[in-house]
């Protein structure tokens, strides 16, 4: 194939986010694995102030030196998210890029989290109109949020923990009232979650009353809505859903994976810190029976939040009753090839390099859909 018939695909990473630097990681695998015959690359960089840049030179140097990629401060060439869907030439003058037709055929969001994967950027995108990877503004919004994504999953009978729900203001005006609604509603051990963080970023697992309030503003410091959720005695498993090519098919939902966590719970440090903080399994250690409970109530919760492209849905078994809750759903999982996403389609018969041309295959034929719509009515 023709360097000129190839798809340009704009793989942006970093983010004003809490999880830039995942995103770092995911994007360095990504773009390392995108099937150099079919697509052609350009790497998007935003830091963390928010500034947009392209800078493929850099970017490729540090994956040749199999360094996880930085931004630094030179950048080769800014850009602007107001160019995003514009024709190239009138945009750059460095010639990074050929000169004649768009900068990129689609984008890939490597990114996670609050202005990543909470329906902002995908709002760009479709005001741009390009085509995205991934879910759509609506299911990324819900998707981020850990208390709208319960509450439409609980009008589907499929159970979550017995939570709270508090903002900045009535913490600062009755944090008396709220601590003792912990005590008689949830009781402790309690975990405290900003509801639109990712990554475990401000969440806190606390077991006495006295560690409330420090738990509390501390995910006050990372959101303005936080979540006060019962611990439960589970085991953590996840389900990667993938949206399939064909029309009206049913979602392909992955085997099951299991999280355990060698810290107190799957925190940021044993996330991404610690090489030893979690075991990862493929398949789960449960029974065949609770494993394909998940997949189906997996399958459920991606079509009831509406999801597109992809999304992980990470669900707890409780211990002793094999109950089914639904945890959380990340709409842009971590994909690194040691991730569990990619992992899991891995396991199910999609290799890494197939489910990114299947995921952009998806993103272009969605924007073709959408450009049949009527955009006038007079
Ligand atoms: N209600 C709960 N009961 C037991 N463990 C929990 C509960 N909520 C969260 N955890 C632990 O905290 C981790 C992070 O919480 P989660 O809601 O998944 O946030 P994030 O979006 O940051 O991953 C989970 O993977 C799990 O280990
Ligand atoms: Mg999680």
């Amino acid at each position: 194939m023709k360097s000129s018939d190839k798809i340009r695909v704009a793989v942006l990473f970093g983010g004003r986010s809490a999880e830039h630097e995942v995103s770092l990681q995911s994007a360095a695998n990504i773009i390392q694995f995108l099937d150099p015959a079919l697509f052609e690359i350009v790497p998007i960089g935003i830091d963390k102030q928010g500034n947009w840049f392209l800078d493929h030179d850099i970017f490729v140097k540090s994956l040749e030196h199999n360094n996880v990629p930085q931004l630094g401060d030179d950048h080769s060439a800014w850009f602007t998210p107001e160019w995003v869907g514009k024709p190239v030439e009138k945009k750059t003058e460095k010639a990074l890029l050929p000169s004649t037709g768009m900068m990129f055929d689609v984008i890939f969001p490597a990114m996670h989290g609050s202005m990543c994967e909470d329906g902002t950027l995908q709002g760009l995108l479709e005001l741009a109109d390009l085509p995205y990877v991934g879910c759509g503004v609506l299911a990324s919004a819900i998707g981020m949020d850990k208390d709208v994504s319960k509450r439409l999953v609980m009008g589907k009978g499929i159970a979550v923990a017995p939570y709270l729900v508090i903002k900045k203001e009535e913490w600062q005006y009755y944090s008396d009232r709220i601590a003792q609604q912990v005590n008689e509603k949830l009781a402790y051990p309690v975990f405290v979650k900003p509801a639109n963080t990712g990554s475990s970023i401000g969440i806190t697992k606390v077991k006495t009353p006295d560690q409330l309030a420090a738990a509390i503003n501390e995910a006050f410091r990372f959101d303005v809505k936080v979540l006060i959720e019962k611990a439960l005695n589970i085991i953590e498993i996840e389900v990667a859903v993938l949206e399939a090519l064909e029309p009206n098919c049913d979602p392909i939902v992955s085997v099951v994976g299991e999280i355990r966590p060698r810290h107190e719970f799957y925190s940021y440090d044993a996330k991404y810190i610690d090489a030893e903080g979690a075991d990862l399994l493929i398949p789960a250690a449960i029974t065949n029976e609770i494993k394909e409970k998940a997949r189906a109530v997996a399958k459920e919760i991606f079509l009831t939040l509406e999801c597109e492209g992809m999304a992980r849905v990470d669900l707890f078994v409780d211990k002793e009753t094999n109950q089914i809750y639904f945890n959380e759903v990340n709409t842009i999982p971590g994909f690194t090839q040691i991730s569990m996403y990619p992992k899991l389609m891995g396991a199910s018969g999609i290799s890494y390099s197939q489910l990114l041309t299947h995921l952009i295959q998806l993103a272009m034929k969605r924007h073709t859909r959408k450009r049949e719509l009527i955009r006038s009515y007079v």
